[in-house]
C-alpha cells in the first residue's frame, strides 16, 4: 500500500494493490459521506454480511458519522466519486489497548475485484505500523465465504465458533471469532489449541 512511504499522505492514499481497480482511492471517511453510506449499508448482500438492520435511514447515518466512536478510524474506498467500500478499526481501552477491532464492507455491484483487500490491506498497515496494535480481531457469519477467505489471506486465524451469534432473516447463523497477532515472536493461536485426549502431538 502507498501509506507505508513517507511521502504519502496518511489521510489519502492510491490503492496499489495489484487485483485493486487503478482509479480506487483509499481516504478517510467524512461526515459528509453519511448519504452514500446509508445507501450502501441498506444494500441486501451487506446486510447479509454484516450486522446492519433494514431502513437504517440517512439521518441516522449522519447522527453516527459525526460523532464516531472513541478509538474508531474509518476508511471508504471510492471509484470514480462512487463510495464502493467502508472499513474501520476500533481500538480498545485499557488492558486491551493493544487490541484493534475490525469491520469492512464492499459495495454488492463492486465485489471480487480486489476492493475488500484493498481496504484491509490500508488498515492492517495502519495498525501495523502506525497504530502500534499487537492484536486484531473479529466476528464473522460461519457461511461467508468471501469473508473468510480475504481474513485468511491476511493472517486472521479461526480462534472459536459463536453459537447461534446473530438473527439473519429469521434465523440464527453461527459465527467465527478471528484473531491475528502481529509482532514476529508472539504465540500462534494454535499453539494454545485445547487438545483432545486421543488427539496425536
Ligand atoms: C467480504 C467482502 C468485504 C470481500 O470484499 P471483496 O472486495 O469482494 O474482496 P476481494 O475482491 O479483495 O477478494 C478477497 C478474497 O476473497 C475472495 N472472494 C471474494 N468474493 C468471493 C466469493 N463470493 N466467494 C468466494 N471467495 C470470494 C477472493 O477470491 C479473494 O481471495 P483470493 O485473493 O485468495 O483469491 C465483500 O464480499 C463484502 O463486503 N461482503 C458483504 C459485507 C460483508 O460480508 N462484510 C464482512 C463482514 S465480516
Amino acid at each position: 500500500m502507498g501509506t507505508s512511504s513517507p511521502s504519502s499522505s496518511q489521510s489519502e492514499s492510491s490503492a496499489d494493490t495489484a487485483a485493486a481497480p487503478a482509479n480506487l482511492t483509499i481516504r478517510a471517511r467524512e461526515p459528509s459521506d453519511f448519504a452514500q453510506i446509508a445507501a450502501l449499508t441498506n444494500l441486501p448482500k451487506v446486510r447479509w454480511g454484516t450486522l446492519r438492520l433494514p431502513f437504517t435511514s440517512k439521518e441516522q447515518w449522519r447522527k453516527m458519522s459525526e460523532v464516531p466512536p472513541d478509538g474508531m478510524t474509518c476508511i471508504v474506498a471510492e471509484l470514480g466519486g462512487v463510495l464502493v467500500g467502508i472499513a474501520h478499526v476500533t481500538q480498545h481501552k485499557g488492558r486491551r489497548s493493544h487490541v484493534g477491532n475490525i469491520g469492512i464492507l464492499v459495495h454488492d455491484d463492486f465485489c471480487e475485484r480486489g476492493i475488500g483487500s484493498a481496504m484491509l490491506a490500508a488498515l492492517v498497515e495502519d495498525c501495523d505500523n502506525w497504530l502500534n496494535l499487537k492484536r486484531l480481531e473479529l466476528t464473522v457469519n460461519v457461511d461467508n465465504e468471501a469473508a473468510i477467505r480475504l481474513y485468511k489471506r491476511f493472517d486472521f486465524e479461526v480462534e472459536g465458533t459463536r453459537r447461534a451469534d446473530t438473527f439473519r432473516g429469521g434465523k440464527y447463523v453461527d459465527s467465527l471469532f478471528m484473531g491475528r497477532l502481529i509482532r514476529p515472536g508472539w504465540p500462534s493461536v494454535n499453539r494454545h489449541r485445547i487438545r483432545h485426549k486421543d488427539e496425536p502431538d
